[in-house]
Order: C-alpha cells, then sequence, then structure tokens
C-alpha cells in the first residue's frame, strides 16, 4: 500500500533522510520509532507531499506521490488522514465544525447527512457531548481524540499519525494508541505511526522500525526490535 524507495532530504549540509527504503501492506499498522530529530515528521510530510525529496520515490496505493503535480496533490492528500502532533484543530472552529468543514468542503452530502455523521465520529472516541466546545476548552487527549476523528471523517484509507502521545499523561498516552489500533483496525486503514515512545508504539502497531542516520533499521515485534545487535537500536530501546 505505501512503498518508499530511496528516499533522500537534506537542509544544508545535513543528511536527514539518506535513501530510505520502508514498505507498509495493506491494512497494516507500522511505528516508525526514533529519538528527536532523525527525521520522523520530515519522512510523514514527505508521505503527503508536503516536502519534496532530493531523491527517491513514494508510492501510496499505487499513486506515485513524488509525481504529482499541485492541484493532483490536493486531490491525494483528501484521501489521507493526517494526525499531526499538535492537532491542529481550527482554534475558531467548534469541535463539530472542525469536523463538517471537510464534509462540506469535499463531499455532497446534505446537511443532515453531515451532522449523522459528525455525531457518529465523535461517539466513536468518545467525545459526544463535546463537539459545541472549541479546542481551547478541551484537554490534550480531548484534542488528539477529535483530530483523530477529523482525519478519519472524509473515510481514508491510510492514517498517518505524528507523535500522537506527544504532551500525554501515561493514561491518556495508552488510550489514544489504542484507539489508534482499533479505530485503524476499524475503518480499514493503512497506518504509519511515528513516535519515540517505545511502549505506546506497540500498543498501536503490529511491528516497528528504527529511524537511524536516515535509514530504517530492523522490522518487526518489540521482541524481535530487542534481539538487534545495531548499537543505535540497543541505545534507543533501553
Ligand atoms: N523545513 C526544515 N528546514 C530545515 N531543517 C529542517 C526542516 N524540517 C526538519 N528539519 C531538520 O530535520 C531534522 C529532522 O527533523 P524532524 O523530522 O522534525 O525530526 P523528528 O524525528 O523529531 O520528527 C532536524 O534536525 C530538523 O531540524
Ligand atoms: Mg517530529
Amino acid at each position: 500500500m505505501i512503498s518508499v524507495r530511496g528516499l533522500s532530504k537534506s537542509f544544508g549540509g545535513q543528511k536527514v533522510l539518506d535513501g530510505l527504503d520502508l514498505d507498509v501492506a495493506r491494512g497494516e499498522i507500522l511505528a516508525v520509532m526514533g529519538p528527536s530529530g532523525t527525521g520522523k515528521s520530515v519522512l510523514l510530510l514527505h508521505l503527503i507531499g508536503l516536502m519534496a525529496p532530493d531523491a527517491g520515490e513514494i508510492y501510496i496505493d499505487g499513486i506515485n506521490v513524488t509525481r504529482l503535480k499541485e492541484r493532483e496533490l490536493l486531490k491525494f492528500r483528501r484521501q489521507v488522514g493526517y494526525l499531526f502532533q499538535d492537532s491542529a484543530l481550527y482554534d475558531f472552529m467548534t469541535v463539530e465544525e472542525n469536523l463538517s468543514f471537510p464534509l462540506k468542503e469535499h463531499t455532497r452530502l446534505k446537511a443532515n447527512e453531515i451532522k449523522a455523521k459528525v455525531e457518529a465520529f465523535l461517539k466513536m472516541v468518545d467525545m459526544a457531548g463535546a463537539g459545541s466546545k472549541y479546542p481551547s476548552e478541551l484537554s490534550g487527549g480531548m484534542r488528539k481524540r477529535a483530530a483523530l476523528a477529523r482525519a478519519l471523517v472524509l473515510g481514508s484509507k491510510v492514517l498517518l499519525c505524528d507523535e500522537p502521545t506527544s504532551g500525554l499523561d501515561p493514561i491518556r498516552s495508552r488510550d489514544i494508541s489504542m484507539l489508534i489500533r482499533d479505530l485503524s483496525r476499524q475503518h480499514g486503514c493503512t497506518t504509519v505511526i511515528t513516535t519515540h515512545d517505545v511502549r505506546n508504539a506497540f500498543r498501536s502497531a503490529d511491528s516497528a522500525v528504527v529511524l537511524c542516520q536516515g535509514r530504517a533499521v530492523g522490522r518487526g515485534s518489540e521482541q524481535a526490535l530487542r534481539g538487534l545487535t545495531d548499537p543505535f537500536v540497543k541505545e534507543f530501546l533501553e
């Protein structure tokens, strides 16, 4: 479903991605782990075409993302759910409005259909009754859940989550990690989660890789990764 080949990106003289290869099968949930500054967000931004690589190709569901023109990119991005690290809800809109906005813009659903859909998605993330609140009135965990509902509301089959547990306490981190897993499964999503939170990564993901010097090292369960001898991976997992 997602196939990354030889992806390279430098900023100034700093090589962040260096010939990265990565495959995610349809319906798989993969965690991309690594300490901060290793290029996790940069990778996700490439996957939705918000950053252009120096070299390499990205295929998502058969589409070569790196070759899309601006207009095609806009259409493509609608098919990908993206949970930003800071949730990125529109502050001036209520939660309900945040979810209805993409539906109004990109579907032909009628007002009552949109209302029903938004209600269903809020219920799904345990936010029924919070639709009239503004993002500033929500806790960090609620903002993440609302943003997750918004990421899925257009029916995306690809879900990208950037550091979904950052800024949350251990309980909220566990909850959002399990929710991402449940909803990915329910909606048949192919999901990539970036995180430096090893414990919660495996609450969401089927398998994980560690980003190391611009490449993806290892692939597998927590146990499999712990069996690797790569010193960088070892240090990161400890
Ligand atoms: N737009 C940019 N311009 C210059 N440097 C950038 C830009 N985006 C990211 N970087 C650099 O790339 C590296 C990886 O960043 P990032 O992907 O955000 O790391 P993380 O793994 O914490 O998500 C960092 O050193 C960061 O400073
Ligand atoms: Mg990041």
